[in-house]
């Protein structure tokens, strides 16, 4: 942290472990190492390849990511049992930086249904994982598994003795996307407080994203004192999915003066990450996702569309090409006004004369009554048949078909009016 609040927070990219273990979302060896230069470039601090031990699919990976990758981390996850970290410090051989991730649920809930285990056992059993893996690396992560359910006596005492076996990182995730943003807060702000060693280790929070809260919690952690935050693109991973990087990145970029954290992301990259992890997993994002969602920076209201044509930042807190999106999309549908009709025959290089905008608009009205959206052919024949119908006699055989497939009301009288707009399409 520095003079002005400001702190900087790691970015672990877990995609390609939580977000690989989604139903659906499974990829090849080589799918991973294209994603994986992908993270890369977008400038994530650690990549979390894989779970070796789950499938010699996950160790090979795991290897190739290793092998072809040398800026990042690349850590490998692993129960606290020997032969998984056996298995990931094989799998890591060859990386340049590497990290093992090991993990123990902590909660009573998971140690008496899940594991059988009574909290000495857990306790024991966190503590030589981390003296095992510190044989491999000496970057050793701890996970609690459903640590923000768990006893926050025994977490810190087990916390305090795998930062003494040589954990560097000690990870607290919030499994299954059950606490809140004021809790979690205070949860990381008692850690760090009642932990003696807690100044040993670097913090860190995973949520998930049960209650929608995934983004929210993680930046309240970093507020109670996380300094890395585990995520995924597009939110990705079990159930509902993890905090999705593009939205925890853009926070710190666009409210800097609440979310006080930096990281070294390459926004630029956001959108071209997105978009190939959809091409590889074949899973779409929602298209009113923040940030990479396709209406993430289109608009189709015509007070909206008229404020952005007048400035932008009426209705945009942050730029398309800030994230790698190419541009604004003013979309036409029945929403839409006259200012976006004038804009996009412009873009296909057509300029109308204020009688003729009127008479397109209506035109446009009418399509979009039928379709939901309007394209620039569209457009191109809606001007055919304006064109025409000023000049009758040099109309084109067959151009009328335009109006009546779109179904056309006629052309409105030419009346001069003023390009303001005052409501929601349809010439209000
Ligand atoms: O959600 C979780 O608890 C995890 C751990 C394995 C880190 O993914
Ligand atoms: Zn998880």
């Amino acid at each position: 942290m520095d003079g002005s609040g400001i702190c900087d927070v790691v970015v672990f990219d877990t995609t390609l472990r939580d977000g690989e273990q989604a139903p659906g979302f499974s990829m090849t060896t080589p799918e991973k190492l294209r994603l994986a230069r992908a993270l890369d470039r977008l400038g994530v601090d650690i990549i979390e390849a894989g779970f070796p031990l789950a499938s010699s699919d996950d160790a090979e990976a795991v290897k190739a990511i290793s092998n072809g990758i040398r800026r990042p981390v690349i850590a490998a996850l692993a129960r606290a049992a020997e032969r998984d970290i056996v298995c990931a410090g094989e799998a890591l051989a060859s990386a340049q930086r590497k990290r093992i991730h090991t993990f123990i649920a902590t909660s009573d809930l998971h140690l008496e249904r899940k594991l059988h285990m009574t909290h000495d056992q857990c306790f024991n059993a966190a503590v030589a994982a981390i003296t095992h893996a510190r044989k491999y690396t000496d970057d050793v992560q701890f996970s609690a598994e459903d640590a923000t359910r768990s006893d926050l006596d025994f977490l810190c005492r087990v916390i305090e003795a795998v930062i003494n076996a040589g954990a560097t990182t000690i990870n607290l995730p919030d499994t299954v996307g059950y606490s809140t943003p004021d809790e979690i807060e205070a949860f990381f702000a008692s850690i760090l407080n009642r932990v003696p060693n807690a100044d040993k280790a670097i913090f860190s929070t995973h949520c998930h994203n049960d209650l929608g809260l995934a983004v929210a919690n993680s930046l309240a952690a970093v507020r109670g004192g996380a300094r890395q935050v585990e995520c995924t693109i597009n939110g990705i991973g079990e159930r509902a999915g993890n905090a999705a990087l593009e939205e925890m990145v853009m926070v710190s970029r666009v409210r800097a003066d609440r979310a006080k954290f930096t990281t070294r992301i390459h926004t630029q990259h956001i959108f071209a990450t997105s978009q190939l992890l959809t091409e590889v997993t074949g899973q779409a994002v929602q298209a009113n996702k923040a940030i990479v969602g396709r209406n993430a920076f289109a608009h189709e209201a015509g007070i909206h569309q008229d404020g952005m044509l007048k400035d932008r930042r009426t209705y945009e807190i942050m730029r398309p090409e800030d994230v790698g999106v190419e541009s604004t999309t003013l979309v036409l549908g029945k929403h839409s006004g006259r200012h976006a009709v004038q804009q996009r025959m412009s873009d296909i290089g057509v300029t109308l004369t204020r009688a003729e905008l009127d008479r397109a608009y209506r035109l446009m009205t009418t399509i979009a009554d039928e379709r939901k959206n309007v394209t620039d052919d569209d457009l191109r024949a809606i001007v055919a048949q304006l064109r025409e119908q000023a000049e009758p006699a040099a109309a084109a055989p067959g151009s009328r078909k335009v109006a009546k497939a779109a179904g056309a009301r006629p052309a409105a009288p030419d009346a001069p009016h003023a390009l303001v707009e005052f409501g929601y399409g349809h010439g209000v």
